[in-house]
């Protein structure tokens, strides 16, 4: 009897040291931050991403910068080549296992579409994971609220007329989508207008298309066109889509309608001005985490 009752009280006290050591709370949170793209193979855009890494490590020091590309395709290609770059969820799980607490988790899309829905799914599945990162929370891609389709559209206008003549066409090439975000394209050219009935909006893959824009150049007497992408990065489609040698490019068709065509071959991400509305989302996210 006396030995059950040393047995018990020696249970007790076992289950009592785990419990305090459990329950204890982690008094050294750690905070990280999640950069998230879409991803690119070429080596000329990265220098867009290597913007945002240098601006945000800036506005945010002392915190650990880590990045993850949405796009296997893109993270398989650059497989081959040697370079090992996370997807959103191997990042959060390393990150996780190397005692982050506190992750801001910032989405360097430029809609919230389909890549953009994902991310959120991954970021919510992490939230319940046990034993992980207590804390984990999603800045907005660059356009999400009105107020940043206006933002975007006052430092686009900068940009251009920094560079183009006011007789002089700009068409911004944004990727488009079938996600329901393609209208912030739509949204877009609404903001772009009130600046000047010769900025334009066209989409590789939504809606408007370069075809709705070309019967708008001809009678607002348009000569010359100015062709940038509006995307994270000057890549892929910036490079063939937009200014490929072939005949169904963007430049090629403005060109085979008469027009002189000017192109601009930099990424969002290489815009400080841009970056900074990117950067405010991001610190949204680490106020709310901080609360
Ligand atoms: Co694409």
């Amino acid at each position: 009897m006396r030995k059950l009752i040393f047995i018990q009280l020696h249970l007790f006290f076992l289950m009592t040291i785990n419990f305090n050591a459990m329950s204890q709370p982690n008094n050294q949170s750690k905070a990280g931050i999640l950069l998230v793209s879409f991803g690119t193979s070429y080596a000329d855009a990265q220098k867009a991403l290597d913007n945002i890494d240098k601006k945000v490590k800036e506005a945010f020091p002392g915190k650990e910068v880590r990045w993850a590309f949405t796009s296997a395709i893109i993270r398989n290609k650059l497989k081959k080549e040697g370079k090992q770059i996370d997807s959103p969820a191997e990042a959060l799980a390393k990150m996780g296992s190397d005692g982050f607490t506190y992750i801001a988790v910032q989405s360097l899309h430029v809609i919230p579409g389909k890549e953009y829905d994902d991310l959120k799914k991954t970021v919510t599945a992490f939230n319940h994971i046990p034993k992980s990162a207590s804390h984990i929370q999603l800045g907005k891609p660059l356009l999400y609220m009105h107020q940043d389709v206006n933002a975007v559209t006052e430092a686009l206008e900068a940009i251009i007329s920094a560079t183009s003549k006011p007789d002089e066409a700009v068409i911004l090439m944004g990727h488009g989508t079938h996600h329901p975000s393609d209208i912030y394209y739509a949204g877009m050219q609404y903001f772009l207008w009130q600046k000047s009935p010769l900025y334009f909006i066209a989409t590789v893959e939504g809606y408007p298309a370069l075809s709705d824009v070309l019967p708008k150049l001809k009678p607002n007497k348009v000569k010359t066109v100015w062709l940038m992408p509006f995307m994270t990065v000057a890549g892929d489609h910036a490079q063939n889509d937009m200014a490929g040698n072939e005949p169904d490019s963007w430049e090629s068709q403005l060109k085979k309608a008469g027009l002189e065509v000017k192109i601009i071959m930099k990424g969002m991400a290489e815009y400080d001005q841009i970056v900074s509305i990117w950067i405010n989302h991001l610190k949204e996210t680490i106020n709310e985490l901080e609360k």
